[in-house]
């Protein structure tokens, strides 16, 4: 499933965070590339000791998981702490599947990457390319989103980042480990969820319906669910 979800940034919080970037240190992204990556990533990262860091990935998970369309589409276990990217110049990043499995920094504890999340950071009218298109069932899908708002897709997907020729496409990149690695399942207990959540609204969620599909939403996380 690919998913745009909006206003996880408020307007004022993505102007306080990009106060902050733009003033920052900045790396070539190959720092924390692969063998295979580094050959095609061509864009600038926020090192992974830069003092600015902590605080904003606090801001950033406060605000994901603050979220409840972001917590339902998602269902995480783990989150990797968000990093942030900056593409300018005719940067690019080329078609690749992110790593499965990635170590926190600092911790040493290692995730499975299941849904990785671009959170954009940059108005869309402020930069030309930069589309983030993912390959899917369906073909490929192309997603710039205005500043503030996030896609999510499954790890599993080819997926690039087309040259940025005009402007800055500053964003923050992340991943996932969800309780539900299948992203089949993942989709269906989404729907699931958003369906009983406009049923609830229209019903109460004291209706005998509602309770009966809650009940079955909460036993399908019992059965498949990985904490
Ligand atoms: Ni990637």
């Amino acid at each position: 499933m690919l998913l745009c979800i909006p206003n996880i940034l408020t307007p004022d919080e993505v102007s306080a965070l990009r106060a902050q970037l733009d003033v920052a240190d900045w790396q070539d992204g190959r720092h924390t590339a692969g063998p295979q990556s580094s050959q095609i990533k061509r864009n600038a990262q926020i090192p992974l000791n830069s003092p600015i860091l902590p605080d904003l990935q606090a801001r950033l998970i406060r605000a994901l998981t603050g979220n409840p369309l972001w917590m339902s589409a998602v269902l995480p276990v783990h989150i990797l702490p968000p990093m942030f990217n900056r593409y300018e110049g005719g940067q690019t990043f080329g078609t690749h599947v992110d790593n499965a499995i990635r170590v926190i920094p600092g911790e040493g504890r290692q995730i499975r990457t299941d849904v990785s999340c671009t959170l954009f950071l940059s108005d869309p009218e402020k930069y030309d390319g930069g589309e983030l298109l993912v390959e899917g069932h369906y073909g490929a899908q192309s997603v710039k989103l205005p500043a503030g708002h996030c896609v999510i897709y499954p790890s599993t997907s080819l997926h690039q980042v087309t040259p940025v020729t005009r402007g800055a496409r500053v964003s923050s990149f992340f991943w996932v480990q969800s309780m539900l690695r299948d992203d089949t399942r993942r989709e269906m207990l989404f729907d699931l969820d958003q369906t009983i959540q406009s049923l609830s609204a229209q019903l109460g969620m004291n209706n005998s319906e509602v309770l009966r599909l809650t009940g079955i939403y909460h036993n399908l996380i019992r059965q498949w669910a990985e904490v």
